[in-house]
């Protein structure tokens, strides 16, 4: 009797591998800041799954502005320490909160987003703006993620003239 073959599943970190790869191949040849991170959320909003928000807080007159991105309508401006997107932003670091609704301050844009990613953009010492990635689920993100996520942040920025 022959048994089934495994299934060859690909790991999150082959699968944030493989986006990285598309990403730096959509963005060779272009380095206009805005263009790059509209193709960039389109582009993850796509193949993330299980996500219903994907896009670009920048930091202008030191408080974060809506920029690119895939999803409902959503709130213009969130100051440096205001909800998810702002703490990442004061804290420079990636915050990945399981539960939205118990995250002091949040700031709900979507009523569906139930978890949320924030990843700081920065350009050597200096903070530009955040990526924000939401969904409807409850611990959609882990640590995989975030490193996955911190890496597509980085290639963006690399590939782009930040204005
Ligand atoms: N939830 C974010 C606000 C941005 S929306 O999710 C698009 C926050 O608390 O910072």
């Amino acid at each position: 009797m022959s048994r089934a073959a495994p299934i060859a599943m690909s790991s999150k970190r082959d699968r944030y591998a493989e986006l990285a790869r598309t990403l730096a191949s959509l963005l060779e040849s272009e380095r206009d800041w805005v263009a790059n991170l509209s193709n960039a959320s389109a582009l993850l909003m796509e193949e993330l799954g299980d996500v219903n928000w994907v896009g670009f807080y920048l930091l202008k007159g030191g408080e974060l502005v809506l920029g690119p991105f895939q999803g409902k309508p959503a709130c213009v401006r969130i100051a440096v320490g205001k909800g998810v997107c702002g703490a990442a932003a004061a804290r420079r670091q990636s915050v990945v909160v399981p539960d939205v609704h118990e995250f002091p301050g949040h700031i709900a844009c979507d009523a569906a987003s139930n978890s949320e990613l924030v990843v700081p953009l920065t350009r050597g010492a200096e903070l530009v703006g955040v990526l924000d990635v939401d969904s409807p689920s409850l611990g959609r993100f882990d640590d995989e993620d975030r490193r996955g996520l911190e890496s597509i942040a980085r290639l963006v920025i690399d590939a782009s003239d930040v204005v």
